[in-house]
């Protein structure tokens, strides 16, 4: 099956191109992340219904500083980051755009422009859709092309086409949750799709002391707790397991050598579970650990070499005022 396109307005089309074929399941990923030698679970199963809303209440915890200092820093440098390329620009990000941070930037480019195309990725054709209309209500001059489907996907398809010096943006530390070499990976392919002389933002944490980087992934609320807890709770929900979540703790730990976060849920007892939909049972010794996230954290160095790796030349960097956050406007080669 190809893409589909929906015209809904003469401002807003959504293309949706199909699954990749060798992606897996939700039940596939599970039974083999939890048979593996070191049990692990990936960090993209957090974000049901009631994971996107846990990770919503992260965002205003005191503790977690990265979305209140990315905010500051749009809303005192995005003048200066929109008038940093050749003009006209259009957007491309990829995430799906509804938070207050795309909305700086959409109105500081309309403020320069007076009109601004906007084309948005997410795997999650209902976010994709309730984000992008609420976005053509608020702005009678932004146009807007949505694609639904996996980043790898969409920037690889033939419909991604673009008019004028593209500005890409992948926001909110979400880089910080692929591997290294995902990363490059997935940088190279949004290199592939731009033109020398578009742009690519990042929104990346800063690496900093152990303390503040741990409270963090584990404050004394408990809401990161109960999110990373969320993903047995989503296994017992959708896959018929039999977690029982209390016997898991929430540890986050800092691997300096790494620059990560790491994220486990640690079993305090040796027990097993049932998951009905795989048919089998896990055992978790007392103490084991499941790693569910690594959040990588960067410096000017590693920001460097990710770019040049990935076919990119550092151009600009904000910060906050605290020096906690930046982002990193980069020049494609
Ligand atoms: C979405 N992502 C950038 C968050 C992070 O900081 O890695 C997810 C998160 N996990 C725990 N707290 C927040």
């Amino acid at each position: 099956m190809g893409a589909q396109l929906t015209t809904i307005s003469d401002r807003l089309q959504i293309v949706e191109l199909p699954h990749a074929a060798a992606q897996t399941s939700f039940a596939d990923d599970v039974r083999a992340g939890l048979s593996a030698p070191r049990k692990h679970l990936s960090a993209k199963y957090f974000y049901d219904d009631l994971g996107s809303v846990l990770f919503d209440a992260i965002t205003r915890l005191p503790e977690y500083y990265l979305t209140r200092a990315e905010t500051e820093i749009l809303r005192e440098s995005g003048w200066e980051i929109v008038r940093e390329l050749d003009a006209p620009l259009e957007f491309l990000e990829l995430g799906s755009g509804s938070a207050v941070k795309t909305r700086l930037l959409v109105e500081e480019a309309l403020r320069v422009q007076g009109t601004l195309r906007y084309d948005p990725i997410d795997i999650s054709l209902d976010a994709l859709r309730a984000s992008a209309v609420a976005l053509v209500d608020a702005y009678p001059s932004l146009r807007i092309r949505a694609y639904a489907g996996d980043y790898f996907t969409v920037l690889a398809a033939p419909e991604l086409r673009f008019e004028t010096t593209v500005l890409a943006m992948l926001m909110g530390s979400n880089i910080g949750n692929y591997e290294p070499q995902s990363a490059r990976a997935l940088l190279r392919l949004v290199a592939k799709a731009l033109r020398p002389g578009d742009g690519l933002l990042l929104g990346v944490d800063l690496k900093k002391d152990r303390s503040t980087l741990e409270l963090a992934y584990n404050d004394p609320t408990g809401v990161t707790a109960a999110f990373n807890r969320n993903m047995l709770g989503r296994i017992n929900r959708e896959l018929g397991g039999h977690f029982d979540l209390t016997a898991f703790t929430h540890e986050a730990v800092y691997d300096e050598e790494r620059g990560a976060v790491d994220s486990f849920l640690r079993a305090d007892r040796a027990h097993s579970v049932a998951i009905d939909a795989l048919g089998t049972s896990v055992a978790f010794e007392s103490g084991e650990r499941v790693h569910t996230e690594s959040s990588y954290k960067f410096d000017e160095g590693g920001l460097a070499e990710l770019g040049a790796a990935s076919g990119f030349r550092p151009r600009k960097r904000w910060c906050d005022g605290k020096q906690r956050f930046a982002i990193q406007l980069f020049e494609r080669e």
